[in-house]
């Protein structure tokens, strides 16, 4: 059977089903390949890449081409996912012209399916101008990476009432906006259990509890490839980097002692 291509028109009759969004990072090819099979809804070429794939410490170093060559790696590698992309830090935030611009760069280089941003009024003008040029956009709302220096911690966001109220209230502008889904990270539970109950497009949660209309999360954290970072909200479920050592090890002493190659496996 020919696997149902997702769209986000799909995933808002998810939500109104009841049935939950499944998401995760991905940046490359093969990766992308294994989750599509698995039978991932979303994909997200996340601005995470900036950590776990070039190893900076925050999102903000990587630039438009690197995550243009990363998500053009991902799609080669689906034929079912919806396959989203961070707008990097300092791609949009200047004005409506550039994030027009960086938006339709990575939908024209790159055969993905839309972009996400984060920020809620803030860049209501970009995610206007965006979606007036027909790419669908995804918001990204609570804990927003790209504005670590700002918080100066990643701890967890909306606690405060003045807070919250503000990311209702920006919650509903993306979606009168016409933002098709809307990122959720590290955020009360019950904040998000309400941002979810009033909006109709489906909510994604990171850390932001069970009651969000789909989750995500970065694959190196739920596959146990990245083993430092370990937040109460994170489930990993494996732990890839014992045995990936251990095989290389093997590998270094095989070399080492001349047992790899043997006679089989030369020609
Ligand atoms: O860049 C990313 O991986 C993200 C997720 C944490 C939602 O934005």
């Amino acid at each position: 059977m020919v696997p149902k291509k997702i769209t986000t028109h799909i995933l808002q009759n998810m939500k109104s089903a009841g049935e939950k969004i499944s998401m995760i990072t991905a940046y490359d090819f093969s990766f992308a390949k294994l989750f599509d099979k698995a039978g991932i809804d979303v994909i997200l070429v996340g601005d995470s890449a900036s950590n776990v794939m070039a190893g900076h410490e925050t999102t903000l170093p990587i630039t438009l081409d690197q995550m243009i060559y990363h998500a053009s790696s991902v799609i080669r590698g689906v034929s079912r996912c919806l396959v989203i992309v961070d707008l990097p830090f300092g791609s949009y935030q200047s004005n409506s012209k550039e994030a027009l611009i960086s938006a339709i760069r990575i939908m024209k280089e790159t055969g993905a399916h839309g972009v996400k941003l984060e920020g809620g009024e803030e860049v209501m003008e970009s995610v206007k101008r965006i979606l007036a040029a027909g790419v669908p956009v995804m918001g990204h709302l609570g804990l927003t990476p790209q504005s670590i220096y700002k918080f100066g911690t990643y701890t967890v966001r909306a606690k405060e009432e003045s807070e919250a109220a503000k990311l209702k209230s920006d919650a509903k502008l993306l979606e009168e906006a016409g933002c098709f889904a809307i990122v959720l990270e590290k955020i009360p539970a019950l904040l998000a259990k309400e941002v979810a109950a009033n909006l109709h497009i489906p909510v994604i949660g990171i850390g932001a509890g069970k009651y969000c209309d789909g989750q995500v999360l970065v694959m190196h954290d739920l596959l146990g490839i990245n083993t430092e970072f370990k937040p109460r909200f994170l489930r990993q479920y494996l732990n890839l980097n014992e045995p990936i050592t251990a095989a290389v090890e093997q590998y270094v002493r095989d070399v080492r002692s001349n047992s790899f190659p043997n006679e089989q496996e030369q020609y």
